[in-house]
């Protein structure tokens, strides 16, 4: 019988590859779970063979009892910068337990680094939309993998996002020469192809047995930020530079509002959340510190047509440092 893999966060930035690879044949009904089946991005996924589109809020119990009957497979990935750190803790939790109640076959969270844990618990490395992952990355690491086998799919920034909240921008003293501005010192920082994280999804869905009880930290390179720049200067021929900033320069720089709270869909005056400054600040210090690690060998032969590299990327992409909307988040505030 054909598998029906229910994915949670499928109209995401994140979540559009996982679907789409899904659908690239027949050998999976794939039920996504979205607030609203008239978004553009629903209606897109609509048109994808063997795509059902299943209306409600993820973060209702009453509406997640419903989704997951007659579901085989779950890809869950929860909006941490919606619900905040706590909730997406109780979140990424609960849906496990769904998951056993109803009897799924194959569990897969879409994870991120737990930065804290990885640096000793320093506060400087304190970011909650990371942490509040990696906690429920712990708690599903520490269950069995029978009767239903799991696997963590753990990603890092994504490469799409140097036409967004990471493109560079004209230096205002020499407007000829792009700035890609980042407060990472020589850090290299990982950096993920959405089509390659979609492959990566499918690939965990395809080979249980393999995957069974894995977390696979995907990336396609760990790039320092000069290299970002010169590799962008050669592929288009176009003057950049990078800016090594400080936390307080970058928060200047109105890529984030630094004061607004993580979690904005939540309570505001809930004092366990963080704002943008505290959450940003753990997150770059982690990829500064060089806190994590992908195995690029076994990627290579989990996925030997991955893009290699930035460069690549670049070139296969026709990167040109524009504005081009990613985040589903951003679309909806904007239209706000
Ligand atoms: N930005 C990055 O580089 C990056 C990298 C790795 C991981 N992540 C993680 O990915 C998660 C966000 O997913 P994304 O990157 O795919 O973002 P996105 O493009 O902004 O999509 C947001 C997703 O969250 C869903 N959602 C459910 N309830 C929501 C609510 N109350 N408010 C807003 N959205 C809601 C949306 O579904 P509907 O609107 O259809 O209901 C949509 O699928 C975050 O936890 C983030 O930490 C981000």
């Amino acid at each position: 019988m054909k598998g029906t893999v229910l994915v949670i966060g499928g109209t995401g930035a994140q979540g559009l590859p996982v679907v789409k690879s899904l659908a690239t044949d027949s050998k999976y009904n794939v039920r996504v779970l979205t607030r609203s089946a008239s978004s553009k991005e629903a209606k897109y996924l609509a048109t994808l063979p063997g795509v059902s589109i299943f209306e409600g809020n993820t973060y209702d119990e009453a509406t997640l009892r419903q989704a997951f009957k007659e579901t085989t497979h779950v890809f869950v990935n929860t909006n941490g910068f919606a619900i905040g750190e706590k909730a997406e803790i109780y979140w990424g939790i609960r849906l496990y337990e769904l998951a056993r109640e109803f009897q799924v076959e194959h569990f897969v969270y879409a994870g991120l680094e737990y930065g804290s844990k990885l640096g000793n618990f320093n506060s400087k490395y304190r970011c909650g939309h990371l942490d509040g992952k990696g906690k429920v990355v712990d708690f599903i690491s520490a269950q069995p993998t029978w009767p239903m086998a799991w696997s963590v799919l753990t990603s890092c920034m994504y490469m799409e996002a140097l036409s967004e909240f990471l493109r560079p921008f004209p230096d205002p003293e020499n407007p000829d020469t792009l700035i890609f501005a980042a407060p990472l010192g020589e850090g290299r920082c990982p950096l993920i192809y959405l089509d390659d994280y979609g492959a990566y999804a499918r690939w965990i869905f395809d080979n249980q047995a393999k995957s069974n009880g894995v977390e696979l930290h995907v990336g396609t390179e760990d790039i320092r930020w000069e290299d970002l720049a010169s590799t962008f200067s050669q592929i288009t021929g176009q003057k950049a530079v990078y800016k090594d900033v400080s936390l307080d320069e970058y928060f200047k720089l109105s890529i984030l509002d630094p004061d607004a709270i993580v979690g904005h869909s939540s309570d505001q005056n809930d004092s366990t959340l963080q704002t943008y400054r505290q959450n940003f600040s753990g997150f770059w210090n982690t990829w500064k510190d060089n806190l994590t690690k992908r195995d690029y060998q076994l990627l290579d032969t989990i996925l030997p047509t991955r893009v290699m590299s930035v460069k690549e990327w670049m070139e296969k992409t026709g990167y040109s440092g524009k504005y081009a909307s990613l985040l589903k988040d951003r679309r909806d505030e904007a239209r706000k």
